[in-house]
């Protein structure tokens, strides 16, 4: 029997770790309320890992949040975010922990990298200014796992690996009305629109932009694939200084595309319009996921389905609400 620490498992990712670990059998889950442990609580951290005898830890806690709240809370994003992954990955390796899979994201690359993004790409340009904190975190977070594994890797036995996910949606995602991502964002509008009887829905931008999208339960299995992968395998396709996966759907879709099918998922059968006075963003944003690929990993939920499944997590908690 093996334990397994998710750290972050009442969030969207976390919690689908979660889902699909508990299936498995010879798997004890070790699970931790933020009112229990602060993850930003060094000693607090420590006295958990000593505590419990952990053989691996899955790191999806995180502060996460939009441009807006990047923005104005942007020491907060990096100060939380470095103390959580320096305590987790410090505590696991004093603590005898073998495996770690730490989860990043795609804004680690540089704002002008070529599409579709390699993991190569990092540090190779200056980031995006409305996440810089939060993305330097996040390459500290890759760099603390590599720089572990360097030093310790052969004398101590450990390997930690990191995941750089694209942007996620489904069961778990927050539907804020102002403070959320494109796809809880256009579900919420979309419902209420049809909900009211609304003759169309207006979007923000031209539409034209290109975005990928990765259903949270795939993602939540490319972690499993990737933790579990055979390190011989893991290590022909990385480097010690260049170790980290993107994981991705493989294809974008333009918001118009998007909005089309979420239009279509909750039965809205209004105009969509589009306000061009309104900032687009950066016109693509797709990671190339040939590294994990070659690993023997693919996503297998298309947005199509995903959205069905998101829509239904949405009108599950509207009316719990
Ligand atoms: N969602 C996306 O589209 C996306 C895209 C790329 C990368 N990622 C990455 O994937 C990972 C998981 O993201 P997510 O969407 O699942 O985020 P989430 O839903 O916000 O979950 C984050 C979890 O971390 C916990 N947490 C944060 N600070 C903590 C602290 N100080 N002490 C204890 N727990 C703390 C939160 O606890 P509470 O529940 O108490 O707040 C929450 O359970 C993150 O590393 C994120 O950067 C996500």
């Amino acid at each position: 029997m093996k334990t397994i620490f998710i750290a972050g498992h009442a969030g969207m990712v976390g919690g689908a770790i979660q889902r699909i670990l508990s299936k498995e059998q010879n798997i004890k889950i070790l699970i931790a309320n933020r009112a229990e442990i602060d993850l930003t609580n060094q000693s607090a951290v420590h006295l958990f890992f000593a505590q419990n005898k952990i053989d691996e830890v899955y790191l999806a806690a995180a502060k996460v949040g939009g441009i807006h709240a990047n923005n104005t809370y942007p020491a907060e994003f990096i100060y939380q975010n470095l103390m959580i992954e320096a305590n987790i990955i410090n505590a696991a390796f004093k603590n005898g922990v073998k495996k770690l899979l730490f989860l990043g994201s795609s804004c680690i690359y540089p704002k002008l990298a070529e599409q579709p993004m390699r993991e190569d790409a990092l540090l190779t340009g200056s980031l995006e200014s409305t996440n810089e904190p939060y993305a330097i975190a996040k390459i500290a977070g890759i760099k603390l796992c590599e720089s572990y594994n360097r030093q310790y890797g052969q004398s101590h036995g450990i390997d930690y690996r990191s995941v750089m996910p694209t942007n996620l949606y489904g069961p778990g995602d927050n539907y804020h009305p102002e403070n959320s991502h494109v796809i809880p964002a256009l579900l919420r509008r979309f419902h209420e629109a049809k909900e009211s009887n609304f003759e169309s829905v207006t979007i923000w931008g031209t539409g034209t932009p290109r975005r990928e999208f990765l259903y949270v339960d795939d993602m939540a299995a490319a972690c499993i694939h990737v933790m579990n992968l055979d390190k011989l395998l893991y290590d022909q396709y990385t480097s010690s200084m260049l170790s980290h996966i993107n994981v991705g759907y493989g294809e974008d879709v333009t918001i118009a595309e998007l909005a089309t099918l979420v239009a279509e998922t909750v039965g809205f059968v209004g105009s969509i319009y589009y306000d061009p006075t309104k900032p687009d963003g950066t016109p693509r944003k797709l990671m190339d996921s040939t590294r994990l690929n070659q690993l023997g990993w693919k996503a297998t939920i298309s947005l199509d389905k995903g959205l069905k499944m998101a829509y239904q997590d949405f009108l599950e908690k509207d009316n719990r609400q």
